[in-house]
């Protein structure tokens, strides 16, 4: 074997060093680096891998190159499909990552028995026993004839499994217990992960066969895995389980076959995932009677519009230095809004305490959240409900002008299609012909908002 020599990687962003350091000059995080061995030549398994896509070294004119049909592999599971951007791509490697216990085990071998059906599928598992696989499955009623299993945890065997089936579809459960016979290093180390999922990456590209990955990730995000892994594969998906909520939704950060940021939502049950259709209805679950400090905003989601409550509560400050809070949302712009709302309007909430909160466990990372942040904060002062049948979109700039946000009348009729009856919208997202059912108002700065909300809350 070639001689192997020692590197340093960054466990963050993937770095690579040559000595050692505090801090990744990459990502200037603190220590993140950690040492792996490089051997001289990747690893090679007779007649299967010898290098990415091939090793072709002609160089093609772009036009010239003929698009091969690449004809997605719908997963049965819409909200998935959605995420990938419309199935799985033959020859990708898909990596899904979450916290232990999120459900991606689960999410895989519904996927896999359904897939199984179309395709020839292997599910590969270094974590779990045949027994418990079987276990699993039989218990979540799932349609399991086709399904070939196996418990491995060497990636070189993964591959003449591959070479020797050609399944179409292999999932890898988890790339954390993977490792390769060639490679001085121990299992689970940041060496192991990434020479096995490299070398699987260019088993995926040689046989065409598409490989998903799991991968385990902590709170922090930085478990030895998925970030190093993020400029191999060819999409990155976050399976998401908010604290204490039995729903699950599955982001995407990367994607070369499609758009990220869509949303899958998915609900845990007794009998596995469920898909949910409509996840609008989940993050509106109301009382009836409306309290001070709730609103409803329409956010924007890869292709779809979602309907999510946004809260505030402000409390007089108990001593100390006013807090301000964002959950789910961004803590920076609450800052840039209590400033804009003080400035331009006179509204000074320096004696208070600030908490604001996006219900059921969501994120918002839009900005076009900023108007129904500052109504539910300006609500909460006044200690005033606001109206049930009330949605509010728009951007806050510094000057204190509502600024327009995209897909406007898309969100207005998503809101109008649960029931929302009213509207405060900025003024370039008037619809062109009004919407049927629900009245728009339009706004252009800040004191238009809390005008017009102020005559709400009388
Ligand atoms: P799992 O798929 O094993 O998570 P991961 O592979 O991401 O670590 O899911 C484990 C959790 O899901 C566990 O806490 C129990 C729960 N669960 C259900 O609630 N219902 C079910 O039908 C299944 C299979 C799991
Ligand atoms: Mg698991």
């Amino acid at each position: 074997m070639a001689k192997a020599k020692i590197a340093y990687v960054c466990e963050d962003c993937g770095a690579d060093h040559s000595k050692w350091q505090g801090q990744c000059s990459a990502c200037a995080r603190w220590n993140t680096l950690k040492q792996i061995t490089v051997s001289k030549h990747a690893p090679v398994v007779e007649g299967v891998v010898t290098g990415f896509s091939g090793a072709a070294t002609t160089v093609q004119n772009l036009a010239d190159i003929r698009l091969e049909d690449s004809t997605r592999v719908q997963t049965g599971l819409s909200e998935l499909d959605r995420v990938l951007g419309g199935g799985l791509v033959p020859g990708s490697v898909v990596l899904i990552g979450g916290e232990p216990g999120a459900g991606k085990s689960t999410l895989l071998l519904q996927v896999v028995t359904e897939l199984a059906k179309k395709i020839p599928c292997l599910y590969v598992s270094g974590e779990e026993s045949h027994q418990q696989i079987a276990e699993r499955a039989r218990r979540l009623g799932l349609p399991d004839g086709n399904v070939q299993v196996a418990f491995l945890t060497f990636a070189e065997h993964v591959a003449e499994l591959v070479t020797k089936e050609r399944p179409g579809v292999v999932i890898i459960d988890s790339i954390q217990v993977m490792q390769m016979s060639g490679v001085e290093s121990a299992p689970g180390s940041v060496t192991q992960v990434r020479e096995s999922a490299a070398f699987l990456t260019r088993l995926a590209k040689q046989t065409g066969t598409a490989i998903v990955l799991v991968g385990h990730i902590t709170k922090e995000g930085n478990l030895a895995g998925p970030k190093i892994l993020e400029h191999i594969i060819d999409c990155f998906l976050m399976l998401d389980s908010p604290a204490g909520s039995r729903f699950r939704t599955l982001r995407g950060i990367k994607n070369r076959f499609g758009a990220v940021n869509e949303l899958g939502v998915f609900a845990m049950t007794d009998r596995g995932l469920r898909e949910v259709k409509n996840p609008s209805a989940i993050f509106l679950e109301r009382p009836q009677e409306m309290t001070p400090g709730s609103v409803v905003t329409v956010t924007w989601e890869g292709t779809r519009p979602i309907l999510v409550e946004i809260q505030a509560l402000v409390d007089q400050v108990q001593g100390g230095y006013p807090k301000r809070v964002a959950v789910g949302l961004d803590g920076q712009r609450l800052e840039m809004h209590l400033a804009v709302m003080h400035r331009h309007c006179g509204v000074s909430l320096a004696d208070q305490d600030v908490f604001a909160n996006v219900a059921g466990g969501a994120r918002v990372a839009e900005t076009a959240a900023d108007l129904a942040l500052l109504v539910s904060i300006f609500s909460s002062f006044q200690n005033k409900a606001l109206p049930k049948d009330l949605v509010v979109f728009g951007e806050l700039g510094l000057t204190g002008e509502i600024r327009p946000v995209p897909n406007g009348q898309e969100r207005l009729r998503e809101a109008q299609k649960h029931g929302f009856t009213q509207a405060l919208v900025p003024q370039a997202n008037r619809p062109r012909a009004p919407i049927a059912g629900i009245e728009v108002q339009t706004m252009a700065s800040l004191s238009d908002v809390l005008d017009a909300v102020s005559t709400m809350i009388q």
